[in-house]
C-alpha cells in the first residue's frame, strides 16, 4: 500500500477505501466513491465557512498563521513594505515576479493611461444621497463600470483580461476619491497623470481648487498600508471574487462582489468598527467594563482575532511601526492611548489568550487613517484600494486554473421532503 494514501473503513458497509493524499489534502470528490449502495449519492464533507477546505491551488500568497508569516509570491511582507512601491507589488501579485525597470515603466504607463472615468460615472455618483456610505457607492460604481466596457465580457483572452485589469487598477482610485468628494460635497478632482499612483490618489482626495501640498511621509505611510492589504489568500472578499468570477462574468462585476464582501464588519469593515468601538469606550477607565461585556458575549473586541492568524498578525506589527511615522507628522491620535491599553489588557486576559486572539490588521490602521484626515466611514474604501491587486491576481489565477469550474457548493437538505400546495384560505 502506498504511504501517501488514506485508508478509510466505512463501518456502515465494512468496506475499505484507499484515497490518495497530495499536498496534505485528499480530494473531496474521492469520497463520493464511498457509498452504501448503488443509489447512494456518495460521502460528502460538511464544512460551513470553509474551516478546513482548500478551494484552489494558489501560488500567490503564503500565510503561516501560527508563526505570523505573510509572503507575496515568496517575498516576506516586511521586505515589500520597506522597499517596494504599491505598483511593483501589484505587478508582482499579477505576474509572479518583481518587474524589471522596463516592465515597471510599461505597467505604470498602461495604468496611467486609464485613470479617467467616463463622465457619466459622475452623473451616476451624483444620484447617491449626500450621506451615502462610500463603500455602497464604490461597489455600485465599480459594478456599473461593466456597462461602460462591454468588451470586458470576453474573459477568454489573456490580452483582453490584461486591459480590464489595468482599467480597474487605474479607475478604482479615481472612483474611490470621487466617493469621498461626494460625501463632502466637494467638486470632483480629476486625475493628474504627472503624479505617481499614490500621489494622484491623495491629490484627488484632498486637493482644493487644484491646490494640494503633498506630505511625502504620509503618502509613503499610505502606500505601506496599501501594500500590507494587497492580498491575503482565500479571505471572504477574495473567495467572493473567485466564486462570482467562476461564472465567467466580467471582472468589473466580480470586483464589485469583492467590495461588497469587504464592506462587512467581520472583514474590511472592522477598521471602521474599531474606531466606533474606541469612541464608545471613550476613556481608559471604561476599558475593564468593556472587556467584561465582550467576554459575556455582548459584543466583539473589533480588530482582534483572525481565522488564520493564531499569533500576532504580521501586518498589525508593521502598521504599529508606520503609526510612529504618521503621528510624528500629525500629532498623536488621542484614541491611540485607549487602543494600546485595550491591547495590553486583552493580551493578558485568559479569555483572549485561550482563544489565541491577537490584534489584526484593522486594530491600528483606522487610527492612522483618521490621523491622516480620512473619515471613519472611508477606512474600508482604503482597504479596498489596497486589496484590488490581490483580487485581480486571484481572479486571473482562477481563470487560468484547469481544475476550476463554476463554484457550486453542495448542501445537506434539512427541509420538509414533500407536501401539497394549500390554497390561501386553508393555510
Ligand atoms: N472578540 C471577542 N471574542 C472573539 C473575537 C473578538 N474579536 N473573535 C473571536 N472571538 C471568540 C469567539 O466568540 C469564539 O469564542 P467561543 O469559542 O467561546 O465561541 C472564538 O473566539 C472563536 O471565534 P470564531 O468566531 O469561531 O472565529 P472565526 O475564525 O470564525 O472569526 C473573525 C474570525 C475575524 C471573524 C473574528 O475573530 C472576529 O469577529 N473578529 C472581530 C472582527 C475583526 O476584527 N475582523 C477583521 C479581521 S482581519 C481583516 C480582514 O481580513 O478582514
Amino acid at each position: 500500500m502506498a504511504n501517501d494514501t488514506l485508508t478509510i473503513t466505512d463501518n456502515r458497509t465494512g468496506k475499505s477505501y484507499e484515497v490518495p493524499i497530495s499536498d496534505g489534502t485528499i480530494k473531496a470528490t474521492d469520497l463520493r466513491n464511498i457509498k452504501t449502495d448503488a443509489e447512494d449519492f456518495g460521502l460528502m464533507t460538511y464544512d460551513p465557512a470553509f474551516m478546513n477546505t482548500a478551494a484552489c491551488r494558489s501560488a500567490i500568497t503564503y500565510i503561516d498563521g501560527d508563526k505570523g508569516i505573510l509572503r507575496y509570491r515568496g517575498y516576506p511582507i516586511e521586505q515589500l513594505a520597506e522597499k517596494a512601491t504599491f505598483l511593483e507589488v501589484a505587478y508582482l501579485l499579477a505576474e509572479g515576479e518583481l518587474p524589471t525597470q522596463a516592465q515597471l515603466d510599461k505597467w505604470t504607463n498602461d495604468i496611467r493611461y486609464h485613470t479617467y472615468v467616463h463622465t457619466n460615472i459622475i452623473k451616476f455618483l451624483e444620484g447617491f444621497r449626500y450621506d451615502a456610505h462610500p463603500m455602497g457607492m464604490l461597489l455600485g460604481a465599480v459594478g456599473a463600470l461593466s456597462t461602460f466596457y462591454p468588451d470586458a465580457k470576453d474573459i477568454a483572452h489573456p490580452a483582453n483580461r490584461y486591459v480590464q485589469r489595468v482599467r480597474l487598477l487605474a479607475k478604482f482610485p479615481t472612483i474611490a476619491a470621487f466617493c469621498f468628494r461626494h460625501s463632502r460635497g466637494l467638486p470632483y478632482e480629476f486625475p493628474r497623470n504627472d503624479l505617481d499612483y499614490i500621489g494622484n490618489y491623495v491629490n484627488m482626495m484632498f486637493s482644493i481648487g487644484g491646490q494640494h501640498q503633498p506630505n511625502k511621509v504620509l503618502q509613503r505611510a499610505l502606500e505601506i498600508l496599501l501594500i500590507l492589504h494587497a492580498d491575503h489568500e482565500q479571505n471572504c472578499s477574495t473567495s467572493a471574487v473567485r466564486a462570482v468570477g467562476s461564472s465567467h462574468v466580467d471582472p468589473f462585476s466580480a470586483m464589485s462582489a469583492g467590495v461588497a464582501a469587504l464592506y462587512g464588519p467581520l472583514h474590511g469593515g472592522a477598521n471602521e468598527a474599531v474606531l466606533q468601538m474606541l469612541d464608545h469606550i471613550g476613556d481608559k477607565k471604561n476599558i475593564p467594563a468593556f472587556i467584561e461585556s465582550v467576554k459575556k458575549g455582548e459584543g466583539r473586541l473589533m480588530g482582534f482575532g483572525h481565522r488564520v492568524y493564531k499569533s500576532y498578525d504580521p501586518r498589525a506589527k508593521l502598521i504599529k511601526k508606520t503609526a510612529d511615522d504618521v503621528f510624528a507628522q500629525t500629532g498623536l491620535n488621542p484614541k491611540l492611548e485607549i487602543a494600546l491599553e485595550l491591547e495590553r489588557i486583552a493580551l493578558e486576559d485568559e479569555y483572549f489568550i485561550k482563544r489565541k486572539l491577537y490584534p489584526n490588521v484593522d486594530f491600528y490602521s483606522g487610527l492612522i487613517y483618521q490621523a491622516m484626515g480620512y473619515p471613519t466611514d472611508y477606512f474600508t474604501v482604503l482597504f479596498a484600494v489596497g486589496r484590488l491587486p490581490g483580487w485581480l491576481a486571484q481572479w486571473e489565477e482562477m481563470l487560468e486554473d484547469k481544475d476550476q469550474k463554476i463554484a457550486r457548493p453542495r448542501q445537506i437538505y434539512t427541509g420538509i421532503e414533500i407536501r401539497d400546495f394549500k390554497p390561501i384560505g386553508q393555510r
